[in-house]
Parts: C-alpha cells; sequence; structure tokens
C-alpha cells in the first residue's frame, strides 16, 4: 500500500476541480485501488472537494497545502487549523515554494506542525535534503530537493534511497518522495519498499495522468 498526494499549488478554480474530479472519480472506480490517496488543492477549494469525494471510498483523503502558525483570531486572511479541523486530515507543511517565497523557517514551521496537531490535523512534513536543519517527528517526511521540483529533473531513486537512510527516521516514519514525478519514472520509485508513497505536483493536474500514476502500483 502506497500513498499519493496530489498537490494541486495555486493551481485550478471551481469549474476546473469539478472537471478535475468528475473524471478522477470515473476513473478511480475502475480501478479499485487499495492506495491511499491524499489530493491537496488551493484553500479556497477545499470545501467543495471534499463534497466531490463524500461519498467516495475511505482510501482518498483531502488536505491542505500549508496552515497558519496562528489559532483562530485577528489575522486577517489566515487560515487555521482551527477553520480547517473538519475539512481536512492532513496538512503539506514546509513545501519549498513556502519557504522560498514565504520566508518560512524552523520556527514558524514548529509551530504549523503544533497547529496541526492541536486539530488533529497530520502533517505531511517536507524536507528539501540533509541540509534543513529541523526535523520534527513527523509521521509523514517527504523529501523534495529543489533541482526537481517542478523542473522535469527527477532524481533518481537511488539518491533518492540514500538521502532516506542519512535521515535515520523512526521505523514508523513513512518517506515520501516527490519532484517531477510522472506516469513514465513513477515505478522506479514505487518498487522500492522504503519509498512509501510520493508528492506529486504538475502531473496531479490532470486527472488520466493522476490515476495512470496510482494505477502503476
Ligand atoms: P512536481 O511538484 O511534481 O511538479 O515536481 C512536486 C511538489 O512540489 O510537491
Amino acid at each position: 500500500m502506497k500513498y499519493f498526494i496530489a498537490n494541486w499549488k495555486a493551481n485550478k478554480n471551481l469549474k476546473e476541480a469539478e472537471e478535475w474530479f468528475q473524471i478522477f472519480i470515473r476513473e478511480l472506480h475502475r480501478i479499485q485501488t487499495p492506495n491511499i490517496i491524499i489530493i491537496c488543492p488551493p484553500s479556497a477549494l477545499i470545501y467543495s472537494t471534499k463534497q466531490f469525494i463524500k461519498n467516495e471510498p475511505q482510501n482518498i483523503f483531502i488536505g491542505s497545502q500549508d496552515i497558519s502558525i496562528f489559532d483562530q483570531g485577528s489575522y486577517t486572511g489566515e487560515v487555521t487549523g482551527y477553520s480547517l479541523q473538519d475539512l481536512v486530515n492532513f496538512a503539506i507543511i514546509g513545501h519549498s515554494e513556502r519557504r522560498n517565497y514565504f520566508h518560512e523557517n524552523d520556527e514558524s514551521l514548529n509551530n504549523k506542525i503544533k497547529q496541526a496537531r492541536k486539530y488533529n490535523i497530520e502533517p505531511i512534513f517536507c524536507i528539501r535534503g540533509q541540509t534543513d536543519k529541523i526535523l520534527p517527528e513527523v509521521k509523514f517526511l517527504a523529501y523534495e530537493p529543489v533541482e526537481a521540483v517542478g523542473t522535469g529533473l527527477n532524481e533518481e531513486p537511488e539518491k533518492v534511497l540514500e538521502v532516506k537512510k542519512s535521515l535515520g527516521l523512526d521505523q514508523s516514519a513513512k518517506f515520501l518522495y516527490g519532484g517531477s514525478v510522472n506516469e513514465n519514472n513513477v515505478n522506479n520509485y514505487l518498487k522500492y519498499d522504503e519509498i512509501d508513497g510520493l508528492l506529486i505536483g504538475t502531473a496531479s493536474l490532470d486527472p488520466i495522468q493522476f490515476i495512470n500514476i496510482i494505477k502503476t502500483v
């Protein structure tokens, strides 16, 4: 059983999301996968996407792409764990794009993990490599080398395994890889038991490509 996480980033509007789910769910029924699927749409679409999957099997979940460092309160524009608690089961935390464009640091990321936990949201913590200083204790750790994210230059699986080894993760942790995974290279990763799943950006925007990736297992 593997984890497939779709990170839509800041892509799609409501109409496009609806079309995506229509196709995705139709295809999902055909393949009947036992794998865990987590779809992370932009925050504005979280409620609608949750509605789109409400009659679907237990192995499909909605996640957020981020979570505020703040609890509820006077923080205009923030998407808090408090507001997300009944909508998502997972939250991506520390994605390299957030670290880069929004200057997220060890302190803010730790706060985000705390907020997620407070509201029973499972953090999917992203690291860019051994260079990220903090390695909080999380159940889901996603290794996403920046050179591979959104570039088409996926990292060799052997290198990914080396990085995993160097991290000395807890046995129970789930180790995920992300960075230019697509239907052509996905098997190179999934054939290893040490890789528990994948974070998929660009290739998840097309429902058929995403289904083809899930189907490989
Ligand atoms: P990518 O993005 O698949 O487009 O490389 C992965 C990610 O950023 O999670």
